[in-house]
């Protein structure tokens, strides 16, 4: 199929660079790269972009309070960005960042043409806007008085804007939906735009801001700067050239194959872009697909939670590949998925140590004893092995369709079917009593030909999963370059009669759950602590001798101290220095607190006793374990810890001040 002529474009969102990203955002980028990877394996000249999504008022006043300009902000943000693509071997064809000046020229082309056709025009804009988000609501719109996307508080906002002229484009768009049903996907999200939004009435969109610089000013009223969203959804095509001589394929792959976005940014791509589309006489997408999140107990992950899993650790632990094939095989892409790290081993110890692991491993061990040589050219096929081979050679036309689905989940479900039925077939078919007598050495070198086929096959439609893995196969079970190609899955037989395999490193080690979950809980920690020393900060004042820094009594003022009471008291499963404190802090509902005091006190040790209590620390989950504040201890020497406790007098919930 090399060669087809045939075009992909498919792209991730653009990534706010406010923070360090979290295993959630890698997930579109997984599922892309993997996409990508399986439409060039197909022989499709693939267009794969990313990039940085860099204007608006969230990065400038995060710059402001590091101290640093919003451009030396982002641009150390996206520096780490890529490494962490480059980590897990995202091979992305082009990276956009919304400060690249061809970008800033073809967005203010874009708002002039759209302006000039008049389907922007000036007005004052009243009503609700999310900083976080970069969002403008209606009252209507907000949940519970709160922004709809992420339930945090909205501010008042009036003044004179650019709007979109969005109001004109709902039948366009219903239509448009009409006539080409799968342009989202899933379904549901079909379903969720047009009751949720269109029918509603869609309302003009305020699409300039003036309360802030960082963006892309207005060319014909420079006060003025271009919607975030206006500035962000243009990427897809000035990434390719659209408005501006930086780029020439807009015409080569527009419209986009797919945009993959999360869930909660459909809207935009679904409607708003489209209708940007429609007012600039552009094609559409052909697809948007809203990939679902991945959870943690207790909710999103997110920095502001303190619940964020880093994908930079997760790779130094179990390797960039466990990682990728974890993320698309244990969640269906449309919905969320609950992400824990005893799902994530146990998942590498299922799938990838015992099942490809072993066979692999078991079938070059075999073929390298029993025929050091290489195996002999004669065979001797039996009934038994149909069942196998017929799995074998329908496999590469089932995967097939699920991939085309985007079904992640479903296409390794069945190359792990071949797979379980391989490692069963060395069972039924012991090639360990066959090598016992010479006269079945025919019959010993059909089955382990037929296992080092099976791998074969199961290597090359891995490869999108898993890009350094399946080399390593390919290489273990010597298997020549004419037969890992994509075309080469759908045959049977491709590997030469007299193969040589060369054993090698173990793939997948098998991992100490208990052992591991602890470590696991630490080096996220560790990692946390380190990205947040990372992070730009401004010039701090210097602090007398033996003074860490200097803070204002306004400083000190944000932060609660209570006394409280401890109730009752137990170790954390898993963990062996936390314990998990229950307080009364006179609220009347016990407080749960995660301490990491355990190598100095044993429960009986606490019950009863008072101490100091940080009220007011944002939540963190300790060890699978919902940590609600801090307790105050002293460091007492090299290795001692002594919790500060307080007066029996004092009552629960007194303010230490
Ligand atoms: O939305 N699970 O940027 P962003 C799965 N700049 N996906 C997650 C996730 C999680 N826990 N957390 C975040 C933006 N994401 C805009 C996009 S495109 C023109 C502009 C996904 O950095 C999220 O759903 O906040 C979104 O698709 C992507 O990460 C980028 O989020």
């Amino acid at each position: 199929m090399n060669g087809t002529g045939k075009t992909f474009y498919i792209t991730t969102p653009i990534y706010y660079p406010s923070d360090k990203l979290h295993i959630g955002h890698s997930y579109c980028t997984v599922a892309a790269d993997v996409m990508a990877r399986f439409k060039r394996m197909q022989g499709y000249d693939v267009m794969f972009l990313t990039g940085t999504d860099e204007h608006g008022q969230k990065i400038e006043e995060k710059a402001k309070a590091a101290g640093v300009t919003p451009q030396a902000y982002v641009d150390h943000v996206v520096a780490g960005i890529k490494d962490l693509w480059k980590l897990l071997n995202i091979a992305n064809d082009r990276f956009i960042r919304t400060t690249d000046d061809y970008h800033v020229e073809s967005v203010q082309h874009i708002f002039k043409a759209l302006y000039d056709k008049g389907y922007i025009y000036k007005g004052t804009y009243k009503g609700k806007y999310c900083t976080p988000c970069e969002s403008f609501w209606t009252e209507s719109q907000l949940k519970d008085g709160k922004c709809p996307d992420c339930g945090r508080d909205v501010t008042d906002a009036e003044e004179e804007a650019y709007f979109f002229r969005l109001s004109q484009f709902a039948e366009p768009l219903m239509k448009y939906y009409e006539e080409h049903p799968d342009f989202m996907e899933p379904q549901s999200r079909l379903n969720e735009m047009v009751n949720n939004f269109i029918r509603p009435g869609l309302e003009d969109l305020c699409v300039s801001r003036t309360s802030f610089s960082w963006g892309i000013p207005v060319t014909f009223d420079p006060g003025h700067i271009v919607y975030v969203w206006v500035d962000a959804l243009s990427n897809y095509i000035t990434a390719l050239g659209y408005g501006n001589d930086r780029y020439h394929d807009f015409e080569k792959y527009w419209p986009v194959d797919v945009h993959f976005v999360g869930k909660e940014i459909m809207r935009f791509h679904s409607i708003i872009w489209p209708a940007m589309l429609m007012a600039l006489d552009l094609p559409l997408p052909k697809k948007v697909y809203g990939h679902g999140w991945l959870l943690l107990e207790g909710g999103k992950m997110s920095k502001s939670k303190g619940n964020v899993v880093d994908p930079v650790v997760l790779v130094q632990r179990y390797g960039v590949d466990a990682i990728r094939f974890f993320l698309l095989r244990e969640f269906p892409f449309g919905s969320d998925g609950l992400f824990s790290n005893e799902g994530l081993i146990a998942r590498i110890n299922a799938d990838l140590a015992n099942d490809l692991g072993n066979l692999v491993s078991r079938s070059v061990a075999m073929a390298e004893k029993y025929f050091p040589e290489g195996l002999p050219a004669s065979r001797r096929p039996e009934p038994i092995d149909e069942e196998v081979l017929s799995i074998a050679r329908s496999l590469r036309d089932n995967y097939e369709a699920q991939m085309e689905n985007y079904a992640f989940q479903n296409a390794l479900i069945e190359v792990f079917k071949l797979i379980s039925r391989t490692n069963k077939y060395i069972d039924e078919t012991t090639p360990w009593v066959l090598a016992k007598d010479e006269a079945n050495r025919d019959r010993l070198a059909t089955v382990l030909y037929n296992l080092l086929e099976c791998v074969r096959i199961c290597g090359i439609l891995l490869c999108p999963f898993m890009p350094a893995t399946s080399p390593k196969i390919f290489q273990q079970i010597g298997a020549p370059a004419e037969s890992t190609t994509y075309e080469a899955a759908g045959q049977w037989g491709l590997l030469p009669a007299q193969v040589q395999v060369h054993k090698g490193e173990v793939l997948f080690p098998r991992i100490d759950v208990a052992k591991e979950l602890e470590e696991l809980e630490n080096a996220r920690q560790a990692a946390i602590k380190a990205a947040e020393a990372a992070t730009p900060k401004a010039e701090p004042v210097p602090a007398p001798e033996g003074v860490a820094t200097l803070i204002t009594i306004e400083d000190f003022a944000k932060v609660e101290f209570k006394v409280a009471k401890i109730l009752a008291c137990e170790p954390v499963k898993r963990a062996k220095k936390l314990l998990r404190l229950e307080l009364d802090d006179g609220s009347g509902t016990p407080r749960q607190v995660v301490s990491g005091i355990h190598t100095w006190y044993e429960p009986e040790d606490l019950i009863g006793k008072k101490l100091v209590l940080v009220a007011n620390l944002k939540p963190a989950v300790l060890c699978g374990v919902e940590s609600n504040g801090m307790i105050l201890a002293a460091d007492a020497g090299e290795n001692d810890v002594k919790v500060l406790f307080v007066d029996d007098s004092i009552p629960c919930g007194a303010k230490v001040r």
